[in-house]
């Protein structure tokens, strides 16, 4: 049976990993709408992204006879005023979700729910990626400045993502 503590925690961490997708997806409709197609790609990809983290996590709470406990995702920013702000946002977002992971990690670790400790692992590595590929991005679109031609490359670049 899981620790009444960490199940929370668990549930608070499915809810924002439910809330990333919803950011993302309204991060790649706006991108969309701008013409924006590699950008919006990238971000319905990451949305995706978001599904399976927050699906594992709901996994693992039943797997442990807990239970789930679907929260309110809020309605997220609807529009960016650039890429640039777009992959900022995202950016900063990653670095919170990061600090969350190590949060529930600690709680786990203080209640020696080893088995929680041991699940969450995978998502302080998932984390490290999350962070260095939107951080990579926002780089990029630093060295592109404001160039049309670099915004379309790196659209195009980022349209490839599977
Ligand atoms: Fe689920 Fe982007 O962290």
């Amino acid at each position: 049976m899981i620790n009444e503590s960490v199940q929370k925690a668990l549930n608070e961490q499915l809810n924002k990993e439910l809330s990333s997708a919803y950011l993302y997806l309204a991060m790649s409709a706006d991108f969309e709408q701008k013409n924006l197609f590699g950008f919006a790609k990238w971000m319905k990809v990451q949305s995706g992204e978001e599904l399976k983290h927050a699906d594992k996590i709901y996994g693992f709470i039943l797997e442990r006879g807990g239970k789930v406990d679907l929260m309110t995702i809020e309605k997220p920013q609807q529009s960016w005023e650039s890429a640039m702000k777009a992959f900022q946002d995202a950016y900063e977002h990653e670095k919170f979700i990061t600090n969350s992971i190590y949060s529930v990690l600690e709680l786990s670790q203080s209640q020696k729910d080893y088995a929680t400790v041991e699940f969450l692992q995978w998502y302080v590595k998932e984390q490290v990626e999350e962070e260095a590929q939107t951080e990579q991005i926002v780089k990029k679109l630093e060295m592109i400045g404001d160039t049309p031609a670099g915004l379309f490359m790196l659209d195009q670049e980022l349209g490839h993502r599977e």
